[in-house]
């Protein structure tokens, strides 16, 4: 029996494309693997917040030196990063946002890269302490990113979001886009026809 962690962070609700796609890999995963445990958590309803002078000084003061002021400062942060370390799977559904994250998923990656965490270092070496999981980034996006498309070049999805998952030791990645949402029906059904095939394929082979 697998844990599997899945978030949605698109504002948006019933209308979100992200969350659509998602919740079908989600439904799809569960028919496959009945006894997994799925723990959720939305974004929109519970937003994060972002961090402050105060919650970096506390993320960087050595756990035994910690004020109680401090530890309740880091309350959130410390139960997103158990719940996050303690996914065997993830499940993160990303809007495209002015080519990057939206603002309430960066959020989020704020606080749970943490130093003695997720993360830690040696000798001056970054060690990435999330190890040993897979994560899936189901993305929407507006228009097509392609060869030869207007926008070729400008996805800082994928790159923020990988990097930032490398950069706590997370090597199994995947990336599953919905390209072309809003260029139009005939666009919008071809990227959403090409990623739930994906997401069929990803299913049965994650
Ligand atoms: C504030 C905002 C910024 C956006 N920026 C981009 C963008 O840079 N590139 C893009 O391809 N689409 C962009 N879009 C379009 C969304 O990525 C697209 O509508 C997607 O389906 C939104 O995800 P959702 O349906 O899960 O809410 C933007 C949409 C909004 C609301």
């Amino acid at each position: 029996m697998a844990s599997i962690l899945h978030i949605d962070s698109s504002p948006r609700g019933d209308r979100s494309k992200s969350r659509k796609l998602a919740k079908e890999f989600i439904v799809a995963w569960q028919d496959l693997h009945p006894d997994d445990a799925i723990a959720y958590r939305d974004l929109r309803q519970t937003p994060v917040p972002h961090v402050t002078e105060d919650w970096i000084a506390a993320a960087f003061t050595p756990p035994k030196a910690l004020t109680p002021e401090m530890a309740e400062l880091l309350k959130f942060s410390d139960e997103l990063v158990d719940e996050f370390l303690a996914a065997d799977r993830c499940v993160f559904s990303v809007p495209m946002y002015n080519f990057s994250i939206p603002s309430n998923f960066k959020a989020y990656i704020d606080q749970v890269v943490r130093v003695g965490r997720t993360f830690t270092e040696e000798d001056g070496q970054v060690k990435g302490l999330a190890n040993g999981k897979k994560v899936l980034f189901i993305t929407s996006r507006g228009v097509e990113y392609g060869a030869g498309s207007p926008y070729e070049g400008w996805d800082c999805q994928e790159p923020a979001l990988r990097y930032a998952f490398q950069f706590m030791g997370v090597t199994d990645l995947q990336f599953i886009h919905a390209n072309g949402l809003d260029m139009g029906d005939e666009a919008q059904k071809r990227g959403l026809d090409e990623a739930q095939s994906k997401i069929q394929e990803l299913v049965n082979s994650w």
